[in-house]
């Protein structure tokens, strides 16, 4: 297939987080002498750690700042003749939208605006310029026991997490309905694989069987989601940047449902045999917890757009995926005792107790 828009320098907003470092580790490999400029703030979320394959690259650059500084992207976008932006940065957990929605607002609506104007005047001086908007299938709501997302699928968001993306996303079909600024927007599925912040699910289960903690699971564990490799959602959001036309919106996702009990399940039994432990031993530690506030019960995404129209499709299965990612979790317990030391480390005791 032919590709169409080719970036020469593009600005990767929250590169430092779980999506945004892979996104950046899959990217520059296949692109070589595209400019890559990193804006990152460093929450909790963000580790320079997930970068070091890129470190030294010539095209590589690393900006500490905020999104929601209008001058700073001003400045940025110029100085570096940026012609596309991927715009990752988020506030991304549920649970921490439920006890403190604010940063939530500020971080993903504010922080979105601020881009989309800054993009949109530099824009006016800039060939051909676009603005991807990562986003999520939770924008969607909630699903029953039947059908999928599609892209016209009505927003009906449910946590302060998901209607901060869904304001984020109205805006930048406003941009482009409004300024004819040449947006496109991607709706992924539950992502996972390496460098995810061992406050998700699978890291999380995977963290405290390693430590005999008791496992949560919320409600009656058989909420559904929809697992994707992030890998798979990094080539698909290339396709989507070089390929996709300006004011489309493309559903993301793998096909690969799974009520959450039968992944903890599975993942307690991958690592009874990795970690020499009797068959069973690790479903012992799971801990039914009262259920999340506003708790979606299912998810499942219907990507047939992207594969029709751009030709995307996952590499992963998730046999192969699962094993690899818990693999990597086992050879990078450095980094994952990293990244639970600091502030994160305040949160976990809240909601787990003493470790
Ligand atoms: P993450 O929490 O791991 O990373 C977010 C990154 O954004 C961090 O590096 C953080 O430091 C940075 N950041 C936060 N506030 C910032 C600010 N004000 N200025 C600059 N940087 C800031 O999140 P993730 O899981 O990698 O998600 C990335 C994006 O993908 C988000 O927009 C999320 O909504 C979307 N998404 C995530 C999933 C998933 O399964 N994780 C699925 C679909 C879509
Ligand atoms: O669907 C895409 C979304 O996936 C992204 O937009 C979000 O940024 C990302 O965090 C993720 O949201 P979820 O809420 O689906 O992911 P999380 O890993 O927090 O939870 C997955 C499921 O597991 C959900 O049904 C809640 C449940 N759960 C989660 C945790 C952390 C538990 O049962 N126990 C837990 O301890």
């Amino acid at each position: 297939m032919q590709e169409k828009f080719i970036p020469t320098s593009i600005l990767v907003t929250g590169g430092a987080g779980f999506i945004g470092s892979n996104f950046i580790n899959h990217f520059m490999p296949g692109n070589p002498g595209c400019r890559v400029v990193n804006l990152d703030i460093l929450t909790y979320a963000g580790n320079l750690k997930n970068l070091t394959g890129v470190e030294g690259n010539p095209d590589y650059r690393f900006v500490k700042g905020d999104i929601c500084d209008g001058p700073l992207v001003e400045k940025l976008l110029a100085e570096e003749r940026i012609e596309a932006v991927v715009h990752f940065a988020a506030e991304s957990h549920v649970d921490r939208s439920i006890t403190g929605p604010e940063i939530f607002v500020r971080t993903n609506v504010l922080g979105t605006q601020t881009l989309l104007e800054a993009s949109r005047l530099h824009a006016q001086n800039t060939p051909e310029f676009r603005f991807l908007q990562v986003s999520t299938d939770e924008v969607y709501g909630s699903l029953g026991p039947e059908g999928y997302f599609t892209e016209e699928t009505p927003l009906a968001p449910n946590s302060p997490y998901s209607a901060s993306k869904a304001g984020a996303d109205l805006l930048v079909r406003a941009y482009h309905e409004t300024y004819q600024f040449p947006t496109l927007n991607t709706r992924c599925s539950n992502n996972y694989g390496p460098y995810h912040f061992p406050e998700k699910l699978i890291p999380l289960m995977i963290h405290n069987i390693m430590k005999r903690r008791p496992l949560p699971v919320y409600g009656d564990g058989l909420n559904v989601r929809d697992w994707l490799h992030v890998k798979d959602h990094s080539a698909a959001i290339e396709r989507v940047l070089k390929l996709g036309k300006p004011g489309e919106i493309f559903n993301i996702g793998g096909n690969n449902e799974w009520k959450n009990i039968d992944i903890v399940n599975l993942v307690c039994d991958l690592l009874d045999q990795r970690l020499g432990r009797s068959p069973g031993e690790n479903r012992g530690l799971i801990t039914f917890v009262k259920d999340r506030a506003g708790h979606d019960r299912r998810y499942a995404i219907d990507a047939s757009k992207l594969k029709r129209e751009l030709g995307w499709e996952p590499a992963y299965t998730f046999e192969v995926g699962i094993a690899e990612t818990i693999d990597w979790y086992l050879a990078h317990q450095e980094w994952v005792e990293e990244v639970v030391s600091g502030s994160y480390r305040e949160y976990y005791e809240r909601q787990y107790g003493e470790r």
